[in-house]
C-alpha cells in the first residue's frame, strides 16, 4: 500500500490498499446520507412487519365494518387460526400460529434477494462500500461465491413464487370494491369503492411493477436471445419491462411503503380506530 495526498485538499489517499474502516475518502460530500437513510428505512420496516406478524389479530375487516379488507401481509389467510371471513384459500388445520408467519418468509425472501435491495443493503449495513469512491468497511471481499451469501442464487425462483402471491393480492383488491352487509342473518353485499379498496388496489398495482421490474423477470424475458428478429414476442416482453426495469429501484421503494401502509390502514380499520369512508352503488 501506498500512502500520498490529494494535492488541492491535502487529504491523504490510500492508493493499492483492499479498503478498511480507517481508510481516508476524498469525498467532501454527504455521501453518508444515503446508507444512513437506507439502514433507518428498512430497520423501521423490519420492526413494523416484525410486530404485524407475530400480533396475529386485526387483519381483516368483514362483514361487520361493512367491508372485505385483508392486510397483505395475512393473505392468503390460509392458517387454521385465520378469522372467519378472511379464509378465501382454504385452510391449513394444523397451523394455529399467526397466519402471517406462513406467508411472509416469501415477500421477505424477494425483497432479501432482490439485486437492488442487496446493492442497498450491502452499502448501508455492511458498509461493503458505503458509497463510490469511499473505501470498503472490511478489509477482504469473497462477493456472493460462499455461503451464505450464494443463496442470493434464489431470486429468480421466489420471483415466480411472488408472481403467485402478486395474484392473490390482487384478487384481494377486486374483493375490497364488496362491501357485506346482514340482513335477517343472510348475508348481501354492495358493489363500492372505500379508501380502503383504493389502498389495496395500488398495493396490487405497485407489487406487479415491482415484480415485473425485477432483473431476473427482464431475463426471463430476453435474456440468452441472440436474435430478437427470431423471437418477435420475446423482444415485445423485453421492450415492455425493460423501461420498467430502469425504474426497479423507485418501484421497490413505493412497493415497500405500499404494503406497509396496506397493513396499517387495514388494522386501523379492522380495530375499530378509524373508520373506513366510502360509497356504494
Ligand atoms: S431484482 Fe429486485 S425484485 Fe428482482
Amino acid at each position: 500500500m501506498t500512502t500520498t495526498a490529494d494535492s488541492v485538499t491535502g487529504t491523504p489517499v490510500a492508493i493499492g490498499t483492499r479498503g478498511g474502516p480507517d481508510q481516508p475518502t476524498l469525498r467532501k460530500d454527504t455521501w453518508w446520507v444515503e446508507p444512513v437513510v437506507t439502514v433507518a428505512v428498512l430497520t423501521a420496516f423490519v420492526v413494523y412487519s416484525t410486530w404485524a406478524a407475530f400480533v396475529g389479530k386485526d387483519y381483516y375487516a368483514g362483514t361487520a365494518f361493512g367491508r372485505d379488507l385483508i392486510s397483505p401481509f395475512y393473505s392468503p389467510c390460509i392458517a387454521n387460526s385465520c378469522v372467519p371471513g378472511s379464509h378465501s384459500f382454504g385452510t391449513l388445520p394444523f397451523w394455529n400460529y399467526s397466519p402471517a408467519l406462513l406467508i411472509l418468509i416469501f415477500p421477505l425472501g424477494f425483497r432479501l434477494t432482490c439485486y437492488y435491495y442487496r446493492k442497498a443493503y450491502y452499502r448501508s449495513f455492511w458498509w461493503s462500500p458505503p458509497a463510490c469512491a469511499v473505501a470498503d468497511g472490511h478489509r477482504s471481499y469473497s462477493g456472493e461465491t460462499r455461503f451464505p451469501l450464494i443463496l442470493q442464487n434464489i431470486h429468480r425462483y421466489f420471483f415466480w413464487i411472488l408472481l403467485i402471491f402478486n395474484c392473490i393480492l390482487t384478487y384481494d383488491a377486486v374483493l375490497a370494491f364488496r362491501q357485506p352487509y346482514v340482513v335477517n342473518g343472510v348475508e348481501h353485499s354492495h358493489i363500492g369503492i372505500s379508501v380502503g379498496t383504493v389502498v389495496l388496489v395500488a398495493n396490487a398495482a405497485f407489487l406487479w411493477l415491482y415484480s415485473l421490474s425485477c432483473h431476473a423477470c427482464r431475463h426471463f424475458c430476453g435474456g440468452q436471445v441472440k436474435s430478437f428478429a427470431k423471437h418477435p414476442t420475446r423482444h415485445k416482453l423485453w421492450k415492455f419491462v425493460t423501461p420498467l426495469n430502469a425504474r426497479h429501484m423507485r418501484f421497490a421503494w413505493i412497493s415497500l411503503f405500499g404494503v406497509a401502509i396496506a397493513d396499517l390502514y387495514v388494522r386501523l380499520v379492522a380495530s375499530g380506530t378509524i373508520h373506513d369512508p366510502g360509497f356504494h352503488f
